[in-house]
């Protein structure tokens, strides 16, 4: 811009380039407006798209970051210096991070600023990802003058879209019914969604979309964001006094400074924008192909998921290495291919009121240690995996009786226990390296194959023990930088280790998390009903592969609910398939449903946790009822379509499910019947549900009208 600043031109569709786009930068004098220069009236910062935006002169907007100088001062000119352009994009060190290892499918833009009076240096980054139009954008502040400086606020990306015909989808909700999604119109002002938890939290994903009030899931313009970030987020839309609509992304200024002393730099998270036209499963597709590509770790990104069974609800805390062996035969014998232990096996843990931090195993419940079972999981030719919650602390353990300073409380202040637990000081290097040497012990002595990091509590009474006063701000970033580093070094110590992230369930599913671990446990609340709910709104920002989904008993813990088995495992096949149950227990006909259900999910896996995921019918947006969804393989040779009805009604009207996504020109034949049906008949013209549908398999049981699949295969003539 005239002052040296950048300022932001054009964001959305494709349109051509241009050497300059005068059209698009307004600038007309308002008077009263505070402008730049006497002998420049219409040069007025809050009447103009700004691309990073400070506050102090002239734009009274809320801005993307702020530094208070030595002197006190809180004003900062970043002026253009230069950019660079580079192939591919490079991870950063200590977050986590996009990449493309291979330069081959991005390009890097960065472009360096200086203020001249503080001599800070601002580096904003940005990769483009054409493939699957995804923007990254962050920033990194330097600090080349002599004097500390404090950033009080550094968010990742900053958008200024010049109007406000958007609605604002979000996905909040609470423990157990995580990511429900949520549609307003944006109106002048601030609204926004954020966490303090030092978790992105149950209550509000750190994804959220712009669209237009007349977007659909087919159709339409829409934004989608989200942060690489595990943390405090701020996701910011101020609409300001002329209808444009500034969009924020990045750490939550509140509880958050950063000292810049002379010579070091602060990196923010990388913020992920994408836009299309063409409706919402587009944007989750295009999304999700971005992070199976660049950001979930390459070794699983494309490998199929185990089926896994977790004896969390089927046992408690009450096991023994006897009754855990009696889950696992049975669960060998239905072709299960993971035991996960869940809480419980550490320390004297017999409830949830002990032994956090002491991380190696329990004699009373494993005399002949814990590799003892691990060795006879592995005999049986399945998979071990086990749960660690390595950030909390009990009061009753030997880690407090050894270290009761790596505990994190404020001096002299009544410390809140959550959960009965406490958490540690992530932020200490001796902290990490304890968690890791414990860890690594019991992986090296299981031979463990997964780890389901759990994180039961939000932090209160924050405080750094090894910090200064004037650092204290800092510690929830470095807690969570803290979390970063042990989970860095634990999968490059055991690269084959498949982590799945949990925090009370669905209380850490975000972009950080899946960066080291690829899937995360959805929901604590395996309802299947519920779940409908739950996988539907996960769905919109995050794809099928990165939701655990387990099958769980009936009355269901957490609702008291029956659902019958086949629903339950209707809803879980869209995900990483897990069970969660005492299988001891089932009768010799639900065993033989599990063994099918585990038969048939082997058959269609990839197509389950790979496939381009297209919602059909949305409860959030009709009377709650019918749900439905399907799943199209990448040649658009075979799909599965669910239907899951919850209460029917007497002589109901005609029904039909339209599918999307299919080929138009291909036969697909429905539930391997004869009848052949062309792809753009079973997308315009659709099924008719309430008449059975070619030959009844159990695991599609077209009688079942509540909860129905449907199988498409291609047949030629
Ligand atoms: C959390 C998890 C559960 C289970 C328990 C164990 O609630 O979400 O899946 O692991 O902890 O204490």
């Amino acid at each position: 811009m005239e002052n040296g600043e950048l300022g932001q031109v054009y964001f959305g569709s494709k349109i051509h380039r241009k050497s300059a786009y005068d059209n698009l930068v307004i600038r007309e004098e308002h008077t009263a407006t505070p402008a730049w220069k006497m002998d420049q009236p219409d040069f007025q910062p809050e009447l103009i798209k700004q691309e990073y935006a400070s506050f102090g002169k002239g734009d009274f907007r809320y801005p993307a970051f702020q530094i208070t100088a030595d002197n006190g001062s809180r004003i900062s000119e970043f002026t253009f210096e230069k950019y660079t352009l580079t192939a591919g994009k490079k991870r950063l060190a200590a977050l986590p991070s996009s990449f493309d290892d291979t330069n081959d499918d991005a390009e890097t833009l960065t472009i360096l600023l200086k203020d001249k009076v503080t001599k800070i240096e601002l580096d904003l980054s940005y990769t483009v990802f054409p493939n699957q139009d995804v923007i990254i954008r962050s920033s990194q502040f330097t600090n080349r003058g002599t004097q500390t400086a404090v950033l009080n606020r550094a968010l990742s990306s900053q958008i200024d879209l010049p109007d406000a015909n958007y609605d604002f989808i979000q996905f909040s909700g609470s423990w157990a019914r995580e990511r429900q999604m949520v549609r307003t119109q944006l109106r002048s002002g601030i609204q926004n969604i954020s966490s303090l938890r030092t978790a992105s939290s149950h209550q509000q994903n750190p994804f959220f979309m712009l669209a237009r009030p007349q977007t659909t899931d087919d159709h339409g313009e829409v934004f989608g964001f989200n942060l690489i970030y595990s943390g405090n987020f701020l996701d910011q839309v101020e609409v300001d006094q002329y209808d444009v609509s500034r969009i924020l992304v990045g750490i939550n200024p509140a509880e958050f400074a950063w000292n810049l002393a002379p010579n070091e730099s602060f990196q923010t998270p990388e913020a992920v924008i994408s836009y299309t036209d063409q409706g919402m499963n587009q944007l989750s597709q295009q999304m999700g192909a971005f992070y199976m590509q660049h950001l979930v770790n390459p070794h699983f990104a494309k490998q199929e998921r185990p089926i896994l069974i977790n004896n969390w609800e089927a046992t408690y805390f009450d096991f023994n290495e006897d009754k855990l062996m009696k889950i696992v035969n049975a669960a060998k014998t239905l072709g299960i291919e993971m035991f996960v232990l869940d809480d419980g096996w550490f320390g004297h843990r017999n409830d949830d009121k002990t032994s956090l931090g002491d991380w190696f195993v329990d004699p009373q419940k494993f005399p002949n240690g814990l590799a003892h079972l691990a060795d006879r999981i592995h005999a049986q030719k399945m998979q071990f995996g086990l749960w660690f919650e390595p950030e909390m602390i009990s009061i009753d353990s030997e880690l407090y009786q050894n270290h009761p300073d790596w505990m994190i409380g404020a001096p002299n202040r009544q410390l809140s226990p959550g959960r009965n637990q406490f958490v540690l000081d992530m932020s200490r290097t001796e902290v990490v390296d304890y968690l890791f040497e414990a860890m690594s012990k019991i992986i090296t002595s299981t031979k463990l194959d997964y780890i389901k990091w759990d994180m039961n509590r939000n932090i209160t009474e924050m405080f750094g023990a090894s910090l200064a006063a004037n650092e204290q701000l800092e510690m929830p970033h470095r807690y969570i930088l803290g979390v970063y580093q042990l989970y860095n070094r634990l999968i490059t110590a055991f690269p084959s280790v498949l982590f799945e992230s949990c925090a009370s369930g669905g209380g850490r599913f975000d972009l950080g998390m899946m960066y080291y671990a690829p899937q995360a446990w959805t929901s604590d609340d395996t309802d299947a009903v519920e779940r409908m709910h739950v996988q539907f709104g996960t769905s919109y920002g995050y794809p099928q592969s990165m939701m655990g989904a387990h099958v769980s008993a009936v009355p269901n813990d957490q609702t008291g609910r029956i659902t019958p088995l086949k629903t339950r495992g209707d809803v879980a096949y869209f995900g990483d398939l897990g069970y969660e149950l005492d299988i001891t227990k089932l009768s010799s006909t639900e065993k033989e449903a599990v063994k099918q259900q585990i038969t048939f999910y082997k058959k269609y896996r990839r197509l389950f946790q790979f496939g381009n995921f297209y919602r059909l019918d949305n409860p959030f947006e009709n009377d709650g009822n019918v749900i439905s969804w399907a799943v199209v393989n990448k040649d658009k040779s075979c799909a599965i379509g669910a239907r899951y009805q919850l209460l029917n009604h007497p002589n109901p009207a005609y029904i039909r499910l339209r599918f999307k996504g299919l080929d138009p020109a291909k036969k697909y034949v429905i539930n391997h019947g004869t009848e052949k049906f062309y792809g753009d008949e079973l997308m315009h013209a659709g099924i008719f549900v309430t008449r059975s549908l070619g030959k009844t398999m159990d695991v599609t049981d077209s009688s079942d009208f509540n909860s129905r699949l449907f199988i498409l295969t291609q047949k030629d003539d």
